[in-house]
């Protein structure tokens, strides 16, 4: 058995080897070829001696194989390395970015796309994602808000597990599946004013019923591996943090995997002020429960000392290398350290047909239809003649999102080539481009050129909205516009977008506005004046087909809002499931929770998204009003399509504890359900209700079901809603 072979190992380590096994290395060389510069020959000599437990961004049969060989062919033990990488959303083949996933509440599929991201990684030789993000987020200003999967705890929970699984399979050891990581832990989308790395500030109730049921949940499901983040809550590093590390996640939660720190984010408890040098932020990760030292040189430069001067016991170092031993037995590497590294399997797995399908499905599923007035979608066959006009109309790149991980620039299928694959032979399709919307390299590393103030490309682009018979619009966010250190002000149409946009609406009416971006934007002007709006995040590989397909009606929209759209930035951090406040109504006219010059609800809620079909929803049923600890209830909805189209319908329920010991949100999603229905076809849709789904972490610091009065809500998105009471004793 696994802890017989770790306990066996562990035995014959040295305490030089131990820490060695707690230090990853970001692969700064290119590994096939000499090391080159001081830090690079230190770091291959210690990985020749064993001294190196996991790499990073080294990929590829040839790169990882040859690490490995370093590591097996000249240390002492042989233990082998762990190779891990950030797949984010795709490998080779790009899926859409996690927030625009997403919003197809399709678990199923995010299963399958992670599992395909999951073989093409594998096939590569690379062992582990830093995957999946679950970082509840409700702010859209911050940057990363498009890894994950929005600003609700269940819908993020549920997927997060769809993920795990997704990456992980139902084994570990196969060649086919990575080892899957929880990240950031914790509270990392919570950064004041949306600003990346910013301090956060919650509650413990906060962070116990918001933040952490993802990660409960992933634990639950057995993810390999956790990341902490690089924020303090409450004054406290995460990445010191005993009380999530160690109180919580390995004892509370009973979780036998290993915690990568983030990047260098031990050493950074030196500019957050707590430690005076690399060993002091050493000491406090190591005592706060992080096993892994993720390119930051602290935990090797000092946990050998701090054990000799009797600072830690070498116990504490054995419980995270028994961690990682463990991961590493897990994923069958002491088997073969090899076994991931199969040419062949490389070459036929990565960006293979299958996948693109998939991507392609993935893609569809993921759209939004926002707004779809007098029924200009799908186009019409009276439509002879589109303009396909926009900075991000025929971009190529884009789609491909930031954390594209092996994906080849411009690579993905663009808009107006997709309408050109799927538009009717007789109708005409021409191109503007019109403005830019950022020039200079695109790389994870380079900020954005955004301010373009050339606007000669406006009068071809006018002259081609006048003679057409419609727009289709593309504009929104450049690929490297969302994800780290990306964090805006402002989160409307930057450049010279909104000019553009109000110039062909001035000539053309009939225009559907395509939007393609990683974050909730502010769409109050578009809303007004454009008759269609299509939100299309940065859907991968195959985003301009899936667009067609659903401009053209081969495939009906079924996509919903994961985050709230706001009306305008000073709105944010925006969330539906708030709480009421002492002063929630209009009932005096001026002191109440509310703003003067704005309203303060959502343009577009969460859990909101149109079809080209109708559905109409029946009564609520309760099996019973009433019920206790021992028992349950179900509510059901009949739910029809009145529409002419076969569509799917994602059926949420909403529920609002009336009186408890702290204050509860206005309501919480606690369920939901993904229904296709043919034209005319009814289906009964039911929830199931017990004591553990109304329980939350209350005023005694305990996970609690409070006797009393719920609030039960049914519909298609947080807003239009259908309600009942039932009591629970
Ligand atoms: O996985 C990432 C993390 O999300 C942000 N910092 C760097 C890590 C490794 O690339």
């Amino acid at each position: 058995n696994i802890e017989q072979k770790v306990d066996s190992v562990l035995a014959l380590m040295t305490l030089e080897e131990k820490v060695g096994q707690m230090v990853q290395y970001n692969g700064s060389w290119d590994v096939t070829g000499p090391a080159t510069g001081t830090t690079n020959e230190k770091k291959l000599q210690r990985l020749k001696n064993g001294l190196v437990g996991s790499m990073l961004n080294v990929v590829s049969v040839e790169s990882t194989r040859e690490a490995q060989r370093l590591t097996m062919e000249n240390s002492r033990l042989k233990i082998p390395l762990i190779f891990g990488y950030d797949v984010i959303h795709g490998y080779k083949t790009m899926f859409p970015v996690p927030l625009g996933e997403t919003a197809s509440w399709d678990m199923i599929l995010a299963e399958k796309t992670a599992a395909a991201a999951a073989r093409e990684t594998a096939a590569s030789g690379v062992h582990w994602t830093f995957a999946p993000m679950m970082d509840i987020s409700r702010d859209a200003r911050w940057g990363r808000i498009m890894e994950g999967a929005g600003e609700d705890p269940f819908l993020n929970a549920e997927i997060a597990v769809a993920r795990v699984k997704g990456f992980q399979g139902s084994d570990l050891a196969s060649e086919k599946t990575i080892a899957a990581c929880a990240k950031h832990f914790a509270g990392y989308g919570f950064a004041e004013a949306g600003r990346d790395y910013n301090t956060v500030n919650i509650g413990v109730h906060e962070l116990h019923n918001t933040i952490l049921p993802p990660f409960k949940a992933a634990a639950k499901a057995g993810v390999a591996t956790f990341m902490n983040s690089f924020n303090e809550i409450d004054g406290v590093p995460a990445t010191s943090s005993s009380y999530l590390q160690r109180e919580l996640l390995k004892d509370g939660w009973a979780w036998d995997g290993f915690i990568v720190s983030d990047w260098g984010s031990i050493s950074e408890m030196i500019p957050h002020g707590i430690a005076r040098n690399k060993k002091e932020a050493a000491l406090l990760a190591v005592k706060g429960g992080s096993d892994m030292d993720m390119e930051g040189g602290a935990y090797e430069s000092s946990l050998e000392s701090l054990v000799e001067e009797d600072k830690i016991s070498e116990t504490l170092l054995d419980d995270s290398v028994r961690r990682i031993l463990r991961v590493k037995f897990q994923l069958g590497l002491f088997d073969d350290p090899y076994k991931y590294c199969d040419e062949s399997f490389e070459e036929t797995e990565l960006y293979s047909e299958e996948n693109q399908d998939l991507a392609l499905e993935a893609a569809k599923k993921s759209i939004v239809l926002l707004k779809n007035e007098n029924e200009i979608l799908p186009i019409k066959n009276s439509v002879k003649s589109i303009a396909v006009i926009g900075p991000l109309a025929d971009d190529k790149d884009s789609p491909l999102g930031n954390w594209r991980a092996q994906a080849e620039a411009n690579s993905a299928v663009s808009v107006l080539e997709g309408v050109k694959n799927y538009a009717p032979k007789n109708v005409q399709i021409n191109y503007a481009e019109g403005v830019k919307l950022s020039t200079g390299e695109r790389s994870f590393l380079k900020p954005l050129s955004l301010n373009q103030t050339d606007k000669s490309g406006f009068e071809q682009a006018i002259n081609l909205a006048k003679t057409s018979d419609l727009v289709v619009l593309v504009v929104g966010e450049d690929a490297y516009q969302t994800g780290e250190g990306r964090s805006q002000t402002d989160v409307g149409f930057l450049g010279l977008q909104d000019e553009l946009m109000a110039e062909i609406q001035k000539v053309n009416p009939n225009v559907v506005m395509i939007l393609m971006n990683g974050r909730p934007m502010d769409l109050t002007w578009s809303d007004e004046n454009f008759p269609a709006i299509l939100e299309t995040w940065l859907l991968g590989s195959q985003h301009g087909n899936a667009v067609a397909e659903v401009l053209f009606g081969k495939h009906n929209p079924s996509g919903k809002l994961p985050v709230s759209f706001p009306r305008n930035v000073g709105q944010e951090p925006l969330y539906y499931n708030q709480k009421s406040t002492g002063r929630p109504n209009a009932n005096a006219e001026v002191t109440y929770s509310h703003y003067t010059d704005s309203d303060r609800d959502a343009l577009f809620p969460f859990g909101f998204g149109l079809s080209y079909t109708d559905f109409e929803y029946g009564k609520i049923q309760l099996s019973k009003n009433k019920f206790s600890a021992s028992e349950e209830i179900t509510a059901s909805i009949e739910v029809k399509n009145t529409g002419d189209m076969a569509g799917e319908e994602v059926v949420q329920l909403y529920i609002r504890d009336l009186f408890a010991s702290i204050t509860r949100p206005i309501k919480e999603l606690k369920g939901f359900e993904k229904i296709s229905l043919q034209p005319g076809e009814s289906k009964t849709v039911s929830f199931t209700i017990d004591a553990e789904l109304l329980s939350y972490f209350g005023g005694d610091k305990k996970w609690v079901t409070d006797p009393g009065k719920f609030q039960l809500f049914i519909g298609g998105n947080s807003v239009d809603l259908q309600q009942i009471e039932f009591e629970y004793e």
